[in-house]
């Protein structure tokens, strides 16, 4: 490290340490907790996830909870998160490293990555945050803070201007448990992604390009918009005449794997009669739900009947027991029973 870079992390370490933010995978920064944060925030935004990860650790407080838990009830307390691979993966690496590691988090790079769900983010991630060995995990936030501070315009997916990024920071870390955190701090509360940023504040203003020349809404270059495609549903809320709601369990792969589900089929009416037929259906709402790749535009329908395969159950139980994801379980304010 040369001088400036120095200045450089003295800078930000300060800056963090006063301003950066309370979060509770901070207070007490396990290789446990930090594991399951990063699993939890790799899709996620931070406000998101704070009550699911302060469940999550109270149900499941170690590794070794984690990995004897059932599969269905890490689901369900992943319910409403999305991305529910994330939590399957978490819990088959608890589990290794329950069968194969002594029942700890491995902080070895290789050993890191070869564990379900961990990938170079999160393996760097980890390292850095859980046991403060020299990474800097780089995510959008430090992509822009990056692009920024050396007026480049980049594309902030690009794995190439990634490895210039974390080359760039590497060459100015320390404290590598706080230097990343500290970043994405500084990404997410002064150096915003719309509008201006708050360089007056910036603990690294001196030494950064695109202040310099008051262009810092120049860098990074804007993504093009992804079109989703889109898929049209027919789903049906089953009732049995005694308020009880037809799920069932979906598939072990896929979109959505493993969580449960309400009868439904793609296309409109027709098929959804087709599948199930002699039901007499009423059609309640069209809704929408975007996932990441894909978009469902569903037409709901009512009904009352019996279908083999499906379980029925009470509205109270339905969110209790059942892994239901939102774009299911947002479906249930459209049926109120009188
Ligand atoms: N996003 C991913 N990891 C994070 C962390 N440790 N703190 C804040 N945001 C994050
Ligand atoms: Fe971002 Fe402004 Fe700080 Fe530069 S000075 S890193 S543009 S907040």
């Amino acid at each position: 490290m040369n001088r400036d870079d120095t200045n450089f992390a003295t800078a930000l370490l300060e800056w963090y340490r006063n301003h950066g933010r309370d979060l509770p995978w901070r207070k007490n920064p396990t290789p446990y907790a930090v594991l399951v944060s990063e699993f939890m925030l790799q899709q996620t935004r931070v406000d998101t996830v704070i009550p699911y990860f302060n469940r999550f650790m109270e149900r499941f407080p170690s590794l070794t909870d984690l990995a004897k838990a059932e599969e269905g009830e890490v689901l369900r307390h992943w319910q409403g998160l999305g991305y529910y691979s994330r939590a399957r993966n978490l819990k088959k690496t608890a589990h290794k490293c329950l069968e194969s590691e002594q029942g700890c988090l491995p902080f070895d790079s290789k050993k890191l990555s070869e564990m379900p769900g961990i990938g170079p983010y999160m393996e760097k991630a980890i390292r850095a945050f859980a046991f403060d060995l020299p990474a800097v995990p780089i995510d959008g936030n430090l992509m822009r803070v990056y692009s920024r501070l050396e007026a480049l315009a980049i594309y902030p997916d690009d794995p190439k201007e990634k490895k210039k990024a974390e080359t760039y920071f590497m060459k100015r870390l320390d404290s590598p448990r706080e230097f990343g955190q500290a970043l994405m701090d500084l990404g997410e509360l002064i150096c915003l992604p719309n509008g201006t940023p708050k360089c007056e504040t910036c603990p690294l203003r001196f030494q950064c390009h695109a202040h310099a020349k008051g262009e810092e809404t120049l860098y990074p270059l804007k993504k093009t918009k992804q079109v989703r495609p889109v898929e049209h549903r027919a789903v049906l809320l089953l009732l049995d005449g005694k308020g009880n709601i037809a799920v069932r369990k979906r598939p072990s792969k896929g979109l959505l794997a493993s969580m449960d589900e309400f009868p439904n089929v793609l296309g409109d009416q027709e098929e959804l009669q087709k599948a199930y037929p002699g039901l007499s259906l009423r059609h309640l709402s069209k809704v929408t739900h975007i996932f990441s790749h894909i978009e469902w535009k569903m037409d709901v329908y009512l009904a009352v009947g019996e279908l083999p395969d499906f379980t029925y159950m009470p509205m109270t139980e339905l969110k209790e027991k059942a892994a239901l994801p939102t774009a299911f379980a947002k479906l249930l304010s459209l049926y109120s029973p009188v």
